[in-house]
């Protein structure tokens, strides 16, 4: 590696929601950084930490050992947009505008670039600080798996894995008992969680936001299971899911947030219309967030040590304004403008869709 005597001062933050992996970007992108001449400054608690002045240094020993740990030894915070920044005043929330303590920080710790690490919102938040004149390169993260400019965030595998052990577990006591089986999974307006996980844990339904689904097709595929003799059925649905002409299920509303709308609740109302239309005794199962918790798998401890090695040598040729992305199975970078355009939906023809189809699994549309 050679060394790079302009570029020295790199900041780390975790913005957004957490998931598995986030700690292995860390380390992925610390341990090199030595190598490169480089000193790291995690900021803390995501950009709330960057507004109001929170980071410490990050050396080899930091980083130590938590490849395989979940959450972010940083913090994290999704309320803490510098640009949607929520103030009590009276009683109520005024939103104001931060940016200025973020380029004043950015300027007093002397930083040459910063390292970002989240998604979407994370991602907007970047391209409006490249405006300016901060460097920054961003790494994608969620376990949504939303964003277009990469086939895969790391944390999504790490989700999957949890929905598929849930319905392997649900499985058995659904067929003891011949129940259906309900499972609310996360993704936001995104179906991949859903699909992916639905697929991979033998789901007999999946509903998803980019499927507007009929209550008939999803009765109609419960019945015709009982008529093979299967008496139970497990249902894989989206947190964002919705019937034909219906709305999102919300839980609540978030003023400090960007995007104030918190989804929750769609599983159970699927589990009561499916126990009173079909006569078949019927559960919910609500996963939250432990989809977001715990161990990254193996594959998002690779993905992602390969995203943060990748980001600091970005840093180090001075590649800013860029996110690091999967294509295919080589990384390389897009430019932030190109992360944000796009939303990652599953598409009508996605061959996990059509794979689904073909062993048979309804997404409610027949
Ligand atoms: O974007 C990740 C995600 O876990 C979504 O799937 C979910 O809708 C949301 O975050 C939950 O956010 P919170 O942790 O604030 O409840």
């Amino acid at each position: 590696m050679t060394k790079n005597h302009e570029v020295r001062r790199i900041g780390v933050l975790t913005g957004g929601g957490d998931c598995p992996g986030l700690n292995a970007v860390i380390r992925g992108v610390t341990k090199p950084a030595q190598d490169y001449g480089m000193t790291v400054f995690g900021i803390l608690d995501g950009f709330e930490g960057f507004v109001e002045g929170k980071a410490r240094e990050l050396r080899n020993e930091d980083v130590s050992g938590i490849l395989s740990r979940g959450g972010t030894i940083l913090g994290s915070s999704n309320k803490g947009d510098p640009f949607h920044w929520p103030v009590e005043k009276d009683g109520n929330i005024e939103i104001v505008d931060r940016s200025q303590n973020v380029l004043r920080n950015y300027k007093a710790w002397e930083l040459d670039a910063v390292i970002a690490i989240g998604g979407d919102g994370t991602m907007h938040i970047c391209k409006k600080l490249m405006d300016m004149g901060i460097n920054v390169i961003g790494v994608p993260k969620t376990i949504d798996n939303d964003l277009d400019a990469t086939d895969m965030t790391f944390g999504h595998d790490s989700a999957v894995y949890v929905v598929s052990m849930a319905l392997d577990r649900l499985h058995t006591t659904a067929s003891s008992h011949h129940r259906v089986m309900v499972v609310e999974v996360m993704g936001r307006y995104a179906g991949w969680i859903a699909l992916h996980g639905g697929l991979a844990g033998g789901a007999d339904i999946i509903l998803i936001p980019e499927i507007p689904f009929s209550w008939e097709s999803a009765y109609d595929k419960i019945h015709q299971r009982e008529l093979q003799g299967k008496r139970f059925s497990l249902v894989c649905v989206a947190e964002g899911a919705k019937p034909v002409g219906g709305e999102f299920v919300t839980k609540g509303t978030d003023a400090k947030r960007t995007d104030p709308i918190q989804l929750g609740g769609i599983g159970k109302v699927v589990a009561d219309n499916i126990e009173n239309n079909t006569g078949k005794e019927t559960r919910v199962i609500v996963l939250g967030h432990l989809q977001r918790g715990g161990s990254p798998t193996p594959y998002d401890r690779i993905l992602s040590t390969k995203f943060g090695a990748f980001a600091i040598e970005l840093a180090s040729k001075k590649v800013f304004g860029k996110m690091v992305a999967l294509k295919g199975s080589k990384i390389g970078e897009v430019k932030i403008e190109e992360a944000i355009s796009k939303q990652k939906l599953v598409k009508l023809n996605d061959q996990a869709v059509i794979a689904a189809r073909a062993v048979g699994i309804s997404f409610g549309d027949e």
